[in-house]
């Protein structure tokens, strides 16, 4: 290991759409804040930063490469593409979960909609991703969860191959959209760290504070 270049950190951040035409589509009410608070918060520490962000109204953090996305095939795409040479990864993304099985060529008029819409998963990018995991190489998820928060969250941490979970309680619209936020970290060891509530920027400051210890630069 080496400390001759900055942390080299990878985010994705926003949600993820899938389309049902042209002109329709799925999405969740993710607003991007906590990722490009968490982009902000590693720049300022030094690191190198790639964000790969689903649509959002935010402006691009300085001093960051963006790569805008807009599905959950185009967000693997480019994480695949840019995990290998990244010291972490944080998944803050909501990707949406499913898309129809089948999306039109063109708008569908209104006399022909069909009013049940079959679905299937999109690809699981953080699980994809972290199973080609190197070593040195640091993978954090996000939960999202309106109830039993942080069980769920630990069942995810093993079932994804993470190093660390950010469990983050969603209930009654709490995180979503909104400039505040509060996690519980998570470790592979057991370890929890509560951080929040606090602004998003305070809490994004925090979370890359905690994570940094466990990070090295690789050669
Ligand atoms: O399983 P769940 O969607 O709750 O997991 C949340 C974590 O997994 C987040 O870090 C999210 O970015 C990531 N995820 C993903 N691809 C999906 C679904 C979730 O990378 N299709």
């Amino acid at each position: 290991m080496s400390d001759a270049r900055p942390i080299r950190c990878l985010i994705t951040a926003g949600p993820t759409r899938e389309w049902l035409d042209p002109v329709r589509f799925i999405t969740n009410p993710s607003s991007g804040k906590m990722g490009y608070a968490i982009a902000e918060a590693a720049r300022a520490l030094g690191w190198t930063v790639e964000l790969v962000s689903g649509p959002v109204a935010l402006a691009a953090p300085e001093d960051v490469e963006l790569e805008k996305v807009v599905t959950g095939e185009e967000m693997l795409a480019a994480v695949q593409r840019r995990f290998p040479k990244c010291d972490v990864l944080i998944k803050t993304a909501a990707v949406c979960d499913m898309r129809p099985k089948q999306a039109a060529a063109h708008k569908v008029k209104k006399d022909a909609i069909s009013w049940t819409v079959e679905f299937e998963p999109t690809p699981d990018i953080l699980k994809t991703v972290a199973a080609t995991k190197q070593p040195g190489q640091v993978v954090v998820g996000f939960a999202a969860e309106t109830q039993d928060v942080e069980n769920y969250a630990r069942k995810k941490l093993a079932a994804k191959n993470l190093d660390f979970i950010c469990a983050n309680s969603v209930a009654a619209g709490g995180a979503f959209e909104s400039d505040h936020n509060e996690i519980a970290l998570i470790g592979k060891d057991g370890s929890l760290v509560r951080i929040g509530p606090a602004s998003k920027t305070d809490v994004a400051r925090e979370l890359i504070a905690q994570l940094a210890p466990h990070l090295a630069t690789r050669a």
